[in-house]
């Protein structure tokens, strides 16, 4: 991949309507369902990022045909729960954590062997999380200490178990729930912190009977998938950088439509406006089982607070975010119980405590968050660490910052959001 670079301008007011790409978390999982569906799959609204684009051609790999009629369609033709045919090839998952955890839940189910491979950072993402339930269900998974490739067993009877999550994680839900299509009995879950559940309600919509509420999801195997059309919401996580950016430029007033809702998603949305925040949600409605609206955001002062560690897990992708609204805001923040962010795909924590650092900010770093005291924000030379989010919160940084923020190794940034800089640059962001 070639090494693409930024720097982000002080910026005007921003304006207008950003219709942000399709969520990634859904994308991925209409793929694979869709696949294992019988029947044709219609998906719109599908997210054109590397990472969706990987777990479509892994699943292309197994036999799965998929059309792209157009951008931000896919026709997924189902195979069935059986239909999927191995591959010697090694299946290349990118830069994606879903993608990978997801499929390892898939693979563990079928007859035949597979093996799982990341970029860079996602080998440096634990696994175990997923191949240790996994392992109590009857799967057989090698991993190197932990981290990838995965090596799936294939041909191994799987018994469904009930497991509590001792890390709050969709992807570990979602790899046991996948994996309890096959097996024997019932598969149960059980969440102390509730995570998204997209999962759940998309293999509610393909006629998979589960029972599901916040914090617990129970399915059994042997039933069938029936191949249903998915319209993929803009993805909040996405939409999150502009809600940011508003708010801190003066005279800012952006529309963003029909962006997921998801209450497991939007924790983002209720901290802002703890901290002084203006953002109406508009022509609220339901679309494939989502609640999705348009979000209108103007600029306000912002203020410090400390973060209700409750509404954590509901904003996991969105600290990259907070912590440059914590520090362009009046006051200290502080975040803890977060220590997941140390895993991402980047340490997030030290990802942004060291760029904002390098911007001037006072940050002081915990295991699991830090203390954040806003301020001015200057200009520096930052690096993305290739994380996708930790660049275009740094983008916004450099928004407001008093002189230009170089940002390194911003090519990432299309795993999840292609085409960020001309949308950025076409409200107002000075993206060069
Ligand atoms: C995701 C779950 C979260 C999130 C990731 C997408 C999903 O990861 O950070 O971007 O689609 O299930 P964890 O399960 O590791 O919290």
């Amino acid at each position: 991949m070639s090494r693409i670079d930024w720097t982000s301008h002080t910026g005007r007011a921003l304006h207008g309507s950003v219709r942000v790409p399709g969520d990634k978390s859904v994308s991925h999982r209409a793929l694979m369902l869709g696949a294992l569906a019988d029947g044709t799959s219609h998906i719109r609204g599908f997210l054109e990022g590397e990472d969706t684009r990987a777990t479509a051609k892994v699943l292309q790999q197994l036999g799965v045909r998929i059309e792209a009629p157009a951008d931000g369609e896919r026709v997924v033709h189902g195979v069935g729960l059986h239909g999927l045919r191995g591959t010697a090839h090694a299946l290349d998952c990118g830069n994606a954590g879903t993608g990978m955890r997801l499929l390892a839940g898939l693979l563990a189910g079928q007859a035949f062997d597979s093996t799982l491979v990341g970029d860079e950072s996602l080998s440096r993402r634990p696994m175990r999380r997923v191949t240790e339930p996994l392992a109590r269900m009857g799967a057989r998974i090698d991993t190197q200490d932990g981290l990838p490739p995965l090596q799936v067993r294939g041909g191994q009877p799987l018994r469904g178990i009930s497991y509590t999550l001792p890390v709050a994680s969709a992807q570990v839900k979602s790899a046991l729930l996948l994996a309890g299509l096959y097996a024997q009995g019932e598969t149960e879950v059980i969440e102390p912190h509730p995570t998204r559940d997209y999962t759940e309600r998309m293999l509610a919509a393909f006629g998979w009977p589960i029972a599901f509420e916040p914090g617990r999801a129970r399915l059994s195997g042997g039933h069938a998938l029936r191949a249903t059309d998915v319209d993929v919401p803009a993805d909040f996580s996405s939409a999150a950088f502009f809600l940011v950016a508003a708010s801190l430029v003066p005279g800012s007033a952006l529309r963003l439509p029909s962006v997921g809702l998801n209450p497991r998603r939007t924790g983002l949305l209720q901290v802002l406006r703890l901290m002084g925040a203006d953002i109406r949600v508009e022509n609220e409605r339901e679309s494939g089982g989502e609640p999705v609206g348009d979000l209108v955001v103007r600029h306000a002062p912002l203020h410090g607070i400390k973060l209700p560690e409750a509404l954590v897990p509901d904003m996991i992708d969105e600290f990259p975010a907070l912590f440059v609204a914590a520090a362009a805001a009046k006051g200290r923040t502080v975040v803890r119980g977060a220590a997941e962010l140390r895993v991402k795909e980047s340490d997030r924590i030290a990802s942004m405590a060291n760029g904002l650092r390098a911007l001037g900010v006072s940050i002081e770093e915990a295991p699991d968050g830090a203390t954040i005291e806003g301020g001015v924000i200057g200009g520096g030379n930052i690096d993305s660490h290739g994380d996708h989010r930790i660049a275009m919160s740094f983008a916004v940084a450099g928004l407001v910052a008093d002189a230009p923020v170089h940002i390194g190794d911003c090519a990432n940034v299309a795993t999840s959001f292609p085409g960020f800089t001309t949308l950025a640059n076409g409200c107002g962001f000075q993206l060069t």
